[in-house]
């Protein structure tokens, strides 16, 4: 069984993921899924980069311990991925024992092999990407890579005898044209090639950043950044660990990475190899951006799209099939949220969405809701079953070209083809002439496409893929051979059918709903409470147990406050509670309302009335 290791980079914590870190993510994920799919043996690794002055900065100004700061981020990451369905193999964090380990032997093993030497260093330093550069580099006195300003710096330092490996390198990517793709990005390296290659400061002195990895031969130093993090494709994965496992990997298949760190991953990372004794990776392929109003949508500039509204809004299924449709991979996109809505109910409402409705309804009517059984095939019928083979086969090949947004506009095409098959061939004129036969076969053929339809797609929507196929009876598994051929549907199986798949959304609608009435908010019975006692609820870190006074009327409370307020500070005080929430039971204990609060991420600060008012007072 051929194996397929593909990665991501792994991002910084320095903030919450956006739209930019989920594309990567979902690309890896659709491909790590049609390449299992395939029948390869995958392994899909993303993970977390949480060393450096990025990090150490974004804690700082948070006023928490490093590692407190990575941990929550994490969960934030890891939180978005499960919501996005993402089906990584493993989830590397730089700050893990195995990664540190790794990142000291493979910089030991640099050392013993003579790629290592001290200096001193003077040189300009860009924070926030973390990266020196000589005076020449400068555009304007100012970083080349971000525009924003650098700061002199001068201290002795660790070297990788980067520029040695020059030859290497370049011979390399000339002798494989898809080591780096697509080929303006290797055009790029192969041009940046061209003048001498330096060597790497690889280090940083712990007085000035004590937020990383110490270099195992030197303790006043940590290890720069971008060796830490690099190594991460090795480290999960075992090397100086477990060397079958290793071997089993290495070299990864594909490093997918945006364009912003295509000199990290071509010119760094295979010289690091190279030097250390370790084949390069195979494939590295550089992504466009997604643009902002022209501009590359960038932390820390604070131009950013969060995905979670978008996925709350649309679905994380939706969401992915216009990330993966609408960009060619290699170029930039503009991101709209205009343009995902149209995407959304021309490809995905109306011609698939409205397809299923439609053949199930037809199914429901015609032949009892059952599967029917396919009579003679007529050339229009062997023409779509020719056709959506034919397809599926153009859908394969698009992805193994890493052409995701085109395997999918030849998918959706499927979805049309069979529209117009059914405009032409009418079945429910045939119903009504009563040629049962015919009736059938059109049904049959119809149901089958789109069942092939959802096996196809299921990499890129995994959810309504399956949705889709439950519609029509069946859940094929298995892999691409056993899925897309003919004839997988079974007559006489009953096809459910259900709800839309993809409900029909507008703009203006939704902008709409972000109001709500005033009637709406009177609905809502908030008023003033006095605590009257408090204490912690067992076996919760979070949770307290409040027993509030509403004005006579005595309310028990689950409230998440035990990590911001000590019980014996809250009774006695007066706080406001939405009185008519549904009772809940939280971790065994009935909760009768919900204290208010107010959360920045933070802190968290009781809602509290600013003068004395009585007990039960309602809040307008
Ligand atoms: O660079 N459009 O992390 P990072 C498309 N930790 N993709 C985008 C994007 C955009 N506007 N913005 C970000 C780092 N990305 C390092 C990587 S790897 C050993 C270390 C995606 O948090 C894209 O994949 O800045 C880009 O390469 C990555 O996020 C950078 O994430
Ligand atoms: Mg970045």
């Amino acid at each position: 069984m051929s194996k397929f290791y593909i990665t991501t980079p792994i991002y910084y914590v320095n903030d919450e993921p956006h739209l930019g870190h989920a594309y990567t993510t979902i690309l890896a994920d659709t491909l790590a899924r049609y390449h299992r799919l395939f029948g390869e043996d995958v392994f899909f690794l993303t993970g977390l980069d949480e060393h450096g002055q990025k990090v150490q900065q974004a804690a700082q100004r948070r006023g928490i311990p490093p590692q407190q700061h990575c941990d929550e981020m994490a969960e934030r990451f890891v939180g978005l991925w499960r919501r996005l369905s993402v089906s990584n193999d493993d989830f590397l964090r730089t700050t893990q024992k195995r990664h540190v380990k790794a990142v000291q032997r493979f910089l030991q093993v640099l050392y013993d092999r003579g790629e290592i030497y001290k200096a001193p260093y003077e040189g300009w330093y860009c924070i926030p990407d973390e990266r020196f550069w000589t005076e020449k580099d400068l555009t304007d006195g100012k970083c080349p890579e971000c525009g924003r300003p650098v700061v002199r710096l001068s201290e002795d330092n660790y070297f990788f005898k980067m520029g040695k490996h020059q030859d290497w390198l370049v011979r390399h990517i000339e002798e494989h044209p898809d080591f780096i793709m697509p080929e303006a990005r290797r055009n790029e390296i192969l041009g940046f090639l061209k003048k001498p290659l330096g060597d790497l400061c690889i280090s940083r002195p712990k007085a000035r950043l004590s937020w990383g990895i110490p270099l195992p031969f030197d303790p006043d130093y940590v290890t720069y950044v971008w060796v830490d993090a690099l190594t991460n494709y090795i480290s999960a994965i075992g090397i100086y660990e477990d060397e079958v496992r290793f071997c089993r990997w290495w070299p990864a298949d594909l490093h997918l990475i945006g364009k912003d760190i295509l000199m990290t991953h071509a010119v760094y990372w295979p010289t690091m190899l190279h030097a250390a004794g370790i084949e390069p990776p195979l494939h590295i392929f550089a992504h466009g951006w997604w643009l902002l109003e022209e501009q590359k949508m960038s932390k820390s500039r604070g131009k950013v799209v969060q995905p979670l509204e978008l996925i709350e809004r649309y679905g994380p299924d939706a969401f992915r099939y216009f990330l993966m449709r609408e960009m060619a991979p290699g170029q930039d996109s503009n991101f709209g949220e205009e343009a995902l809505v149209a995407r959304y109910n021309s490809d995905l409402a109306n011609d698939l969405g409205n397809l299923l409705s439609r053949v199930v309804r037809m199914i429901k009517q015609c032949t009892q809701g059952r599967i029917p059984s396919p009579g003679r095939e007529e050339p229009l019928d062997r023409e779509l079953r020719e056709e959506t083979l034919k397809a599926a086969g153009k859908v394969r090949g698009r992805i193994e070209d890493l052409r995701v947004d085109l395997a999918l506009e030849e998918a959706v095409e499927i979805a049309r083809r069979v529209n117009r098959y059914l405009e032409r061939t009418a079945p429910w004129k045939l119903h009504k002439e009563g040629k049962g036969d015919r009736v059938g076969t059109v049904l049959y053929f119809s149901a089958e496409v789109l069942r092939i339809l959802g096996d196809i797609l299921e990499p890129v929507m995994p959810g309504k893929a399956v949705e889709l196929k439950y519609q029509l009876g069946v859940s094929s598994k298995g892999r691409w051979e056993e899925r897309v051929l003919w004839g997988v549907l079974e007559p006489g199986t009953t096809a459910p059918g259900g709800p839309p798949l993809f409900p029909r959304v507008r703009l203006e609608e939704r902008k709409e709903e972000a109001y709500i009435t005033l009637e709406e908010f009177q609905r809502l019975d908030i008023r003033v409470g006095e605590v009257t006692s408090a204490g912690s609820v067992q076996g919760t870190r979070k949770l307290l147990r409040l027993e509030v006074d509403l004005g006579g009327e005595k309310r028990q409370l689950v409230a998440g406050l035990a990590e911001h307020y000590a019980p014996e500070d809250l009774v006695g005080r007066k706080v406001i509670v939405l009185a008519n929430l549904k009772p809940a039971r939280i971790r065994g204990v009935e909760s009768q309302g919900m204290l208010l609060a107010a959360d920045d991420g933070k802190n968290l600060a009781l809602i509290v009335p600013d003068r004395e008012v009585g007990s039960g007072a309602r809040v307008r």
